[in-house]
């Protein structure tokens, strides 16, 4: 069986959408083209987990199956019996109206796999080695990951085929793209993997703002910026995207209408076509 395309969802930039970029994008690839997803939280705050499942579902799961902190072996998380194989933490099928979307929910004490994992050998690698028992079982897995490059980021990464960044069109999160693509080939050489940029996707656009249409622009054209693929779809700031994880639902069952869902389903389209 061909093995999974592996994308990150990754700007050390925090709230520009990269959360909200995995979940809906984990659920169109699912719902409109057929994939099977796993979607995969790396992030100690939970979000891309608490989107897709209510709190009281996910601390029974946290407690009964196990959580990316045990995949990845976090001391201060405490299940009873053995530690968890990743496959025991999967989610399948999280949301009963998107068959084919399965996710591995995060846990707050990911906060502190820095300080637990420090003295150990190939701790960035822990993921990948882990994955490749299910790998097969998917056509796509999404890692949404901390808006840093630490040790949950760095197996997001070293397990990834690709990254994608969401950003905000504005003149800090320019700095901040140069500062990424810098540190990436830094871990890359260091670590020794390989991964390829899928690009960028403008996040929360206020299409009323000549600034932001502004910035955009400058980025597509720039120089400094030509090997850089920028999506054709921009997502715009739209308040039932900020709603939906309250339902812990993704934009198309709460208003399949918003604008939001629009265009998280015209990215999808395009970031299969660019996964090919
Ligand atoms: N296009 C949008 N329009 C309006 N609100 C949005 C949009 N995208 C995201 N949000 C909201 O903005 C906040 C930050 O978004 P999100 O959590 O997706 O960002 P993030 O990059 O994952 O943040 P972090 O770096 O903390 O992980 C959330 O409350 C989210 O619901
Ligand atoms: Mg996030």
């Amino acid at each position: 069986m061909a093995k999974a395309k592996v994308v990150s969802l990754l700007n050390m930039k925090g709230g520009v959408g990269k959360t909200t970029c995995a979940v809906n994008l984990a659920t169109y690839l699912a719902r409109d083209h057929g994939k099977r997803v796993l979607l995969v939280d790396f992030d100690s705050q939970t979000n891309a987990s608490l989107s897709l499942m209510p709190e009281t579902a996910w601390e029974k799961w946290a407690d009964k199956h196990g959580t990316m902190a045990d995949v990845l072996e976090a001391r201060g998380k405490k299940r009873q019996g053995e530690p968890a194989a990743l496959a025991d933490c999967i989610i399948h099928n999280v949301l009963p109206e998107v068959p084919g979307l399965d996710l591995i929910p995060s846990h707050l004490a990911l906060t502190f796999i820095d300080l637990d994992l420090a003295a150990r050998p190939g701790r960035e690698r822990i993921v990948s080695r882990k994955l490749a028992k299910v790998i097969g079982n998917y056509d796509v897995i999404l890692c949404d990951c901390p808006p840093n490059l630490m040790t949950a980021t760095q197996n997001a990464l070293y397990a990834s085929d690709a990254y994608l960044i969401p950003m905000q069109p504005d003149y800090l999160s320019t700095l901040g793209l140069n500062l990424l693509q810098d540190r990436l080939t830094y871990l890359k050489r260091e670590l020794e993997f390989k991964i390829t940029c899928l690009g960028v996707v403008f996040t929360r656009v206020r299409g009323w703002l000549r600034y932001h249409a502004e910035t955009m622009e400058r980025l597509r054209t720039a120089k400094d910026f030509k090997r850089i693929h920028f999506f054709e779809t921009v997502i715009p700031e739209n308040i039932k995207l900020a709603e939906a994880p309250m339902e812990a639902k993704p934009i198309e069952l709460h208003d399949s209408t918003a604008s939001g869902a629009e265009a998280y389903r015209a990215l999808t389209k395009e970031f299969v076509a660019r996964l090919g």
